[in-house]
């Protein structure tokens, strides 16, 4: 073949492979903030088989394909995000100590896969010995664009620019704009607070208001029209929902996502109810619900 002719095909094929490529869980007609979707959220990635926020439960969560990575964020001592659910490391490393007291350096000496081990005689995996501890940079370098991601900003008033950090890092890694998928990324906060200075700072990001079990419970029609102001959705403790709180939600038009739901029973009934989709620690276990369905 000639050289330009061999080019031309080389180029042609890239075009047609680029128009045709839609992630393999969404479908072309509703995108992932349509309320006809039902959200898989891999919790701290696919917690239940891994140690969570380790590349190894992202990497996992993906393959078992999860809608969406979720991530919790917490600040080093010198300024960077990392993911982590709790604010110190007692609990998922083999350190100790305050996350907001310790550089990202020395969080980067921890071992944060042993522990899941120990926890976990069942489930022993040789190779999550040695996992680090990441950072919300390292999590969107690797997983780029082709993953969407559900992120939480933890104790922000503990974490000054918080907000601002997030924002710069998906600016960085081409999250944030138009070039986005429609939902690519969601933030969400049991801090109104961080959800209103981010819908100041980027409107368009859509935002999810994190309700625990006696806020879920007492909610109103005032407050749901309020937070309707700012956010896409409620993301409630699952304990609080019954059949008429979820269609109270889903009649002021908000999206509605509860955590954390692991048992195949509860995942049913909660469909059943009407939710949107749900944060779970088994991925693979809610999507085989959803496909039974
Ligand atoms: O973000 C949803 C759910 O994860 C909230 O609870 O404590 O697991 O972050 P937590
Ligand atoms: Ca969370």
């Amino acid at each position: 073949m000639k050289k330009s002719r061999l080019l031309a095909f080389v180029l042609l094929s890239f075009a047609l492979l680029s128009f045709a490529w839609v992630p393999a869980t969404v479908s072309a007609h509703e995108h992932l903030l349509s309320p006809d979707r039902i959200l898989t959220v891999a919790h701290r990635g696919a917690s239940g088989y891994a140690p969570e926020h380790t590349l190894a439960s992202y990497k996992l969560a993906k393959k078992m394909n999860a809608d969406y990575l979720e991530l919790d964020l917490q600040m080093t001592k010198d300024g960077h995000l990392i993911v982590m659910h709790d604010e110190t490391v007692d609990r998922t490393t083999n350190g100790t100590g305050w996350v907001k007291d310790l550089t990202l350096a020395e969080i980067k000496q921890l071992d944060a896969g042993t522990w899941f081990n120990e926890a976990n005689p069942d489930r022993q995996n040789a190779h999550y010995i040695g996992q680090r501890v990441l950072t919300l940079d390292e999590v969107l370098r690797y997983f780029g664009k082709r993953e969407n991601y559900y992120i939480e900003t933890k104790k922000p008033d503990l974490y000054p620019q918080m907000e601002e950090k997030l924002l710069a890092a998906l600016k960085k890694h081409h999250l944030l704009g138009k070039h986005t998928r429609k939902g690519q990324v969601i933030i969400q906060s049991f801090s109104e607070d961080s959800l209103l200075k981010l819908q100041k700072l980027a409107p368009r990001l859509p935002k999810v208001q994190l309700l625990d079990r006696n806020q879920m419970t007492s909610i109103t029609d005032d407050q749901l029209d309020f937070i309707k102001t700012y956010a896409v959705g409620v993301g409630p403790n699952f304990r609080a929902l019954t059949p008429e709180n979820v269609q109270q939600v889903r009649s002021h038009g908000l999206l509605l996502h509860p955590y954390t739901v692991n048992s195949e029973a509860d995942m049913t009934r909660l469909l059943q109810y009407g939710v949107t989709g749900l944060f779970t620690n088994f991925p693979d276990v809610f999507n085989r619900v959803k496909a039974s369905l």
